[in-house]
């Protein structure tokens, strides 16, 4: 029989008292939780002492590398290549990572970009990739180092060998109310991040009604965190903070998003998802080691280095770069009622509509329509005349059209015409 060094309740009630809790405590409870010595109802009250009275930074740290240790810890130094990696916390039409990580990977940085399912109004990226006619999300270690040798780009699952501590601590939080919490938050998101073996992180870290994060000052704690969090284990960490208050690009929805993705990689694409496309390009090569000018970044998407780059990723995961993405089995419009410019458009609103339409799912077995979602004919600022489509709604499940017009309903304003509208610069700060 184990005899175990500490006893849960008493981790529980150090918290609850506001004490901090010891490098031990934190080393016991997370491996005693995975080893199912420490009970759910134990690790809910724990998750919801932490949020409400905090961590400080060293007992974050250690929560982090307790995470990491309940799992394997991959390092691909022995490619002899520089690694980087980019995460964002979430947000509305956030394809970036797609055209992102063939970007880099032109440059000659290998992306090991292990990458998740969304849930509720945040798309995530192995969602999308699967609206790919082929491509395949689970790879082996060993594929994925194959790959970054070969492509220098891989973006798939994350294997189950990868911080199972936070997997179970995550589904928990998900059901007790603690998602919600920085200390939490930025030590799930960087366990993972540091387990996986990049070099460097670029992290996204979103603001605003379509993001986790709904003021500045909340985003710029959770950046500071993970960037903290990411030095102290010895992996180059810079954060951008960036707007989530209307949704990036013209698609919110799997298909929908691919499309625009390729349309980015083509040399085109709205001008929001090539800034942020640069822009995180930019500072992952910088933080890589292999610093490249913004201009040669920008050029290497006008001129098909960087298609290339995706083909080859498609083609060595199953998919086929050229085969029609799923098309919806119906649509709808909303038009504008009268001449004017948009004013507002709100992101949580689009997201969970896209969501409502089947672009998303409410639990992690649920599946997803890979067609479904929302298409924006202007953003805001941009004029509009009676009669002109504001969005056309995507999906195979018309039924579901009264709901997404609800959520939409309030999410967006005609503003009079010739109304100036302005719009803050994409990237709000930079943080290292
Ligand atoms: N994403 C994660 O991986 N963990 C969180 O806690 C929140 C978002």
């Amino acid at each position: 029989m184990i005899t175990e060094p500490f006893d849960a309740v008493d981790v529980i009630r150090t918290k609850r008292d506001r004490l901090e809790l010891s490098a031990g405590q934190i080393d016991w409870v997370i491996d005693a939780y995975t080893r199912g010595v420490v009970a759910e109802e134990q690790m809910s009250a724990l998750a919801m002492a932490i949020f409400l009275n905090g961590m400080h930074r060293s007992e974050i740290q250690r929560w982090t590398q307790a995470m990491i240790q309940s799992g394997e810890r991959l390092d691909y130094t022995s490619l002899g290549i520089p690694t980087a990696d980019k995460h964002s916390t979430g947000g509305v039409g956030d394809k970036i990572t797609l055209p992102l990580a063939p970007l880099v990977a032109a440059f000659g940085v290998a992306v090991p970009q292990l990458s998740g399912r969304g849930l509720g109004h945040t798309g995530g990226t192995l969602d999308k990739m699967e609206a790919i006619p082929g491509w395949r999300a689970a790879l082996s270690n060993e594929e994925v180092r194959a790959q970054l040798a070969s492509v220098g780009a891989v973006v798939c699952a994350a294997g189950p060998g990868l911080a199972p501590a936070d997997k179970k601590l995550y589904a928990l939080r998900d059901v007790t109310s603690t998602v919600d919490c920085i200390p939490l938050i930025a030590s799930s998101i960087m366990s993972k991040k540091i387990a996986e073996g990049t070099g460097a992180l670029v992290l996204d870290v979103k603001v605003g009604s379509g993001a986790f994060m709904k003021k500045l000052d909340q985003a710029r704690e959770l950046a500071r965190t993970m960037v903290d969090l990411g030095t102290d284990a010895g992996v180059t960490t810079v954060a951008l903070v960036t707007d989530m208050a209307t949704p990036l690009g013209l698609t919110a929805g799997n298909g929908l998003e691919v499309r625009e993705s390729v349309e980015v990689l083509a040399g085109g694409g709205p001008a929001d998802v090539v800034d942020l496309t640069v822009a995180l390009a930019t500072e992952m090569l910088a933080a890589a080691g292999r610093p490249a000018g913004a201009d040669d970044v920008r050029a290497a998407l006008a001129d098909g280095r960087a298609m290339d780059k995706w083909r080859a990723m498609i083609s060595a995961q199953g998919g086929d770069p050229d085969a029609p993405l799923p098309v919806a089995r119906a649509t709808e419009q909303i038009l504008a009622p009268a001449d004017g410019v948009l004013g507002r458009l709100d992101a949580y609103g689009v997201g969970v509509a896209a969501w409502r339409l089947g672009a998303g799912r409410a639990r992690k077995e649920d599946p997803v329509q890979l067609a479904a979602g929302i298409e924006l004919h202007a953003k805001p600022g941009d004029p509009v005349t009676a009669g002109q489509p504001l969005m056309t709604l995507h999906t195979d499940t018309p039924e579901r059209f009264p709901r997404a017009y609800e959520a939409l309903d309030g999410a967006w304003e005609l503003a009079a015409p010739g109304t100036v509208v302005t719009r803050g610069p994409v990237v709000i700060d930079r943080i290292i």
